[in-house]
């Protein structure tokens, strides 16, 4: 049976451990990998824009002795064009496996549910399960393990932070989130967290105060106020959100040693200071490298076995 990755709460304990540990070794000797998916072909559908997943999908395919092909969302045209399950019946004949960045996160479930090759969640409107992957492993990398660490989310709990939710049910990782009232995190995959770090040590808290959230933090991580798809809101939510911003005096609530996290893009002056950014607290860099060597991993394991056209 063919494997998708589309949300981290599908993942077993195993399975999530098995990514982070490829992604770890690929990482650590990239050429012994230079193989590993010879010929074998992403198609990658873009609804959106991106800088980073475009790249680290695109780049991890060259890496691994296989190849990517962008289609922007010009081209795709889904819906409009053709439907996404035409788009998806057409490419299965050509490709390996399916990346792709959406707005409905129902469409994928739907493609998943179409193909017969792997589909990857290059991002939706509730999920962003590859960056959450990457964020994990980074906080692996700069905290020498995950268990008890603290996270505290301040912001919107959008699509990273359920993903990042889901990702820390299963690390056992203490989550605090910290959003404006009306823009919590959406309380069933709050429940699901909950639910799948019953026995990882996992904890979350919900609060509309950032210096809760963010004291004696690990790591204190944010995200834009208006994601893709919400420009229109962009105003209204820069007046709601300005008490969130992550500067200086919040992050001096956290540890000494607190990290700064972002998936980026940011907007430099809403939610994250300058001065933040670029201290050397900051690991936004890392976490974007880290994003090609963690979808490496999901694709070796993905579509490392010739299944084409069975
Ligand atoms: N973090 C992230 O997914 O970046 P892009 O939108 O540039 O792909
Ligand atoms: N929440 C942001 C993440 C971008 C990587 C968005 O959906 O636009």
């Amino acid at each position: 049976m063919k494997k998708d990755f589309i949300s981290i709460h599908d993942l077993t304990l195993y399975e999530f451990h098995e990514i982070m540990d490829l992604a770890a070794a690929i990482k650590k000797d990239p050429d012994k990998f230079h193989k590993a998916l010879k010929h074998r072909v992403l198609a990658m559908i873009f609804q959106k824009p991106s800088l980073r997943t475009r790249m680290t999908f695109e780049v991890g395919m060259l890496e691994l002795g296989g190849s990517a092909i962008y289609l922007s969302p010009a081209d795709s045209q889904v819906g409009t064009r053709e439907t996404l399950y035409d788009i998806g019946k057409n490419l299965e004949r050509w490709v390996d496996g399916i990346m792709i960045r959406t707005f409905a996160h129902q469409n994928i479930l739907d493609l998943a549910a179409s193909v017969r090759i792997p589909v990857i969640n290059g991002l939706s409107d509730l999920l962003h399960p590859c960056q959450a992957m990457a964020d994990f492993f980074t906080l692996k990398e700069k905290k020498g393990g995950l268990s008890g660490i603290k996270l505290a989310w301040v912001g919107d709990g959008n699509n990273v932070c359920h993903s990042l939710l889901f990702a820390a049910a299963k690390a056992g990782c203490q989550m605090a989130v910290a959003t404006p009232r009306g823009y919590e995190p959406r309380p069933e995959i709050v429940q699901q967290a909950k639910e799948d770090g019953q026995k990882s040590g996992f904890s979350v808290t919900l609060t509309d105060d950032p210096r809760l959230a963010a004291e004696n933090a690990d790591a204190v991580y944010t995200d834009v106020w208006a994601s893709m798809g919400q420009e229109a809101e962009k105003e209204t939510r820069a007046r709601i959100f300005a008490p969130y911003q992550v500067n200086a005096s919040l992050m001096a609530l956290a540890k000494e040693d607190a990290l700064f996290m972002h998936c980026l893009p940011a907007h430099r002056g809403d939610e994250v200071t300058d001065e933040v950014i670029d201290s050397p607290r900051s690991v936004v860099f890392d976490q974007a490298e880290n994003r090609l060597h963690l979808q490496k991993a999901i694709m070796v394991l993905l579509m490392g076995k010739k299944e084409k056209h069975g």
